[in-house]
């Protein structure tokens, strides 16, 4: 941050006078069950978004990516819909967001530096939309609670950018905490608890480099299939709200009332909601190997079930069956591109990622870029 802080002030001519960071996250099982009100296990990894601002007076706003060196400048009258494929998107839909809900961001000077990889899977944007929140929470004294910020956030992509998400990475941005995973319940949007990762074991991410812009996938074709599969079984089960509220049981019984894909979309939700509690009770026996196993099967439910993984994904998690140390392996997120994770055990696991690494280069050309991550704590703000 004190990097950042220095360059802002050499850029703008006086220092910022907030600080806020947020970090990405990953998605450990329970993919694609949040916004069905479903349970995730997630974490906030150590790469983060720092942002740093100023007040300004006027309406005039201008923000520097020092990551990339590109600058954006608005006026605060002009921001009503988004600029294409643009990442000042993920901050100006952040000021709308706030309006909608009668909070008034004021002009400001603002820079940037980000350590989270982009359309990976690793959830920047969020980590953009939070760390810009988080400094207009500590300059312009806005009171929301964190759960609130969060649903800004999703404000954000479903509105702004037109992307039908659910609460995960928002959320897991803000309730991450340093070496644990969060069982999170999407239903009551709360941390149930934290679930520490065994000692001695790594969560290692390798990116299929297969670029991943949800914005432009079938994400949400996906949430209209599992929202038309609920309704359906809603009919015949009264009690069924979302498929969070439906068991392998009723799903398979209800089977013919289903369109094809309807199952297969909504036995994938079903699957992983079962397999996020399934690993919480093996990680109380400290059955890691267990909990590995839920990695591929959560994987294969993608590729079979919920046709959100890619033949890049596929592979990758192919090679962590045959490369030694690798306990399991799945996508990450979204799907559609962008990073597998793997469970490892620590020591070793330099030599696992060189060993996927080099098989995916054999077979595919592409060099896959990847991280022993560590897991790190949620979002933070201050006055400078
Ligand atoms: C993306 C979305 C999240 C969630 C995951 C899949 O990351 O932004 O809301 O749906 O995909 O679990």
């Amino acid at each position: 941050m004190q990097k950042l802080i220095q360059d802002f002030t050499g850029l703008y001519g006086s220092a910022p006078t907030v600080a806020a960071r947020a970090p990405g996250r990953l998605e450990i099982l329970g993919n694609h069950t949040d916004y069905n009100q479903g349970f995730v296990l997630s974490c906030a990894v150590e790469q983060d978004t720092r942002f740093a601002l100023r007040p300004v007076s006027g309406k005039h706003c201008r923000i520097k990516d020092f990551r990339d060196g590109s600058t954006r400048e608005f006026d605060l009258d002009d921001i009503a819909t988004a600029t294409p494929k643009d990442w000042s998107n993920y901050i100006k839909g952040v000021i709308v967001e706030l309006e909608k809900r009668g909070l008034r961001v004021g002009a400001f000077d603002a820079a940037m530096e980000s350590s989270v990889p982009l359309s990976a899977g690793m959830s920047s944007s969020a980590a953009l939309e939070t760390a810009a929140g988080f400094a207009f929470r500590e300059a312009f004294g806005i009171k929301l609670a964190d759960a609130d910020w969060a649903r800004v956030g999703q404000g954000v992509e479903n509105n702004y950018m037109g992307l039908k998400s659910g609460l995960l990475d928002q959320f897991s941005s803000i309730f991450g905490k340093k070496d644990s995973m969060i069982l999170s319940d999407f239903r009551s949007v709360e941390v149930l608890r934290t679930v520490p990762l065994p000692h001695g074991y790594s969560i290692v991410v390798i990116n299929s480099m297969a670029k991943h812009n949800l914005v432009d996938s079938e994400y949400n074709v996906r949430r209209q299939d599992c929202e038309s599969a609920a309704e359906k079984l809603a009919q015949i089960y009264p009690d069924v709200k979302t498929l969070r509220d439906v068991s392998l049981e009723q799903l398979e019984a209800a089977r013919p009332a289903l369109a094809e894909r309807e199952f297969r979309r909504a036995l994938h939700v079903v699957g992983e909601c079962t397999r996020v509690l399934e690993a919480v009770r093996l990680l109380e026996k400290n059955d890691i190997e267990g909990f590995g196993r839920l990695w591929f099967e959560s994987h294969e439910s993608s590729r079979i079930n919920f046709e959100n993984s890619t033949p890049e994904l596929d592979y990758l998690v192919e090679l962590a069956k045959s490369v030694p140390g690798g306990l399991g392996a799945r996508l990450s997120g979204g799907g559609f591109g962008g990073i597998t994770i793997h469970l490892v055990k620590s020591e070793g696991a330099e030599e696992y990622a060189r060993r996927v690494q080099a098989g995916y280069k054999t077979r595919t050309g592409i060099n896959a870029e990847y991280i022993i991550c560590a897991i790190g704590d949620g979002a933070t703000s201050q006055k400078l």
